[in-house]
């Protein structure tokens, strides 16, 4: 059985998360999205609102051959991925920018749990340059973000934020 987590903020989730989501399909037989409890951060979405709009998207990319869930977790991302008996952590690379960073977590991670790897997926280059930071700032301030987040995800950013269509 091979179970990944792929851990993450999600607020909101993007075309660019669906994408790694996508891609991490036919590589795992079990994937649990891992949404972030992060009310320190301020985030716009609560937790559970992440998790609900996730779940409704997640049809959007499915192909029947791997089990997606979504779960909520507060701590170390290498705990919970222990705790849930996942041996990867997927996490999506856009462009250089980001591995620095994501380096960093990769190894210290590893540290922390030897026996679970960090898998690298690349997003497709048409969402190389989206994040979740943003597609939140864009549509604040009366962008267009149609084709880069979900529709579903746009309309509740609208309500969320009590912005006209
Ligand atoms: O979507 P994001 O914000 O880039 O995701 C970052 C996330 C949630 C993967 C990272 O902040 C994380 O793992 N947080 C949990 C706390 C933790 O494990 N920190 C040490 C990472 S080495």
């Amino acid at each position: 059985m091979r179970r990944a987590i792929f851990p993450g903020s999600f607020d909101p989730p993007t075309n660019g998360h669906l994408d790694i989501i996508k891609r991490s399909l036919p590589l795992f037989d079990e994937i649990i999205i891992a949404v972030l409890n992060n009310p320190d951060k301020n985030p716009l979405f609560s937790v559970e609102e992440r998790s609900d709009m996730i779940r409704e998207i997640l049809p959007l990319v499915m192909n029947g051959g791997c089990d997606v869930t979504v779960d909520s977790f507060s701590g170390l991302t290498a705990d919970f991925a222990r705790r849930s008996g996942a041996t990867a952590i997927v996490r999506g690379i856009r462009a250089v920018s980001d591995y620095e960073y994501e380096l960093r977590m990769a190894l210290m991670n590893r540290r922390l749990e030897p026996s679970i790897e960090t898998v690298f997926l690349m997003a497709d280059e048409e969402y190389s340059y989206v994040s979740s930071t943003l597609m939140k700032q864009v549509f604040m301030l009366g962008g267009r973000v149609a084709g880069l987040i979900p529709e579903l995800v746009e309309a509740r950013m609208r309500d969320k934020l009590k912005v006209q269509p």
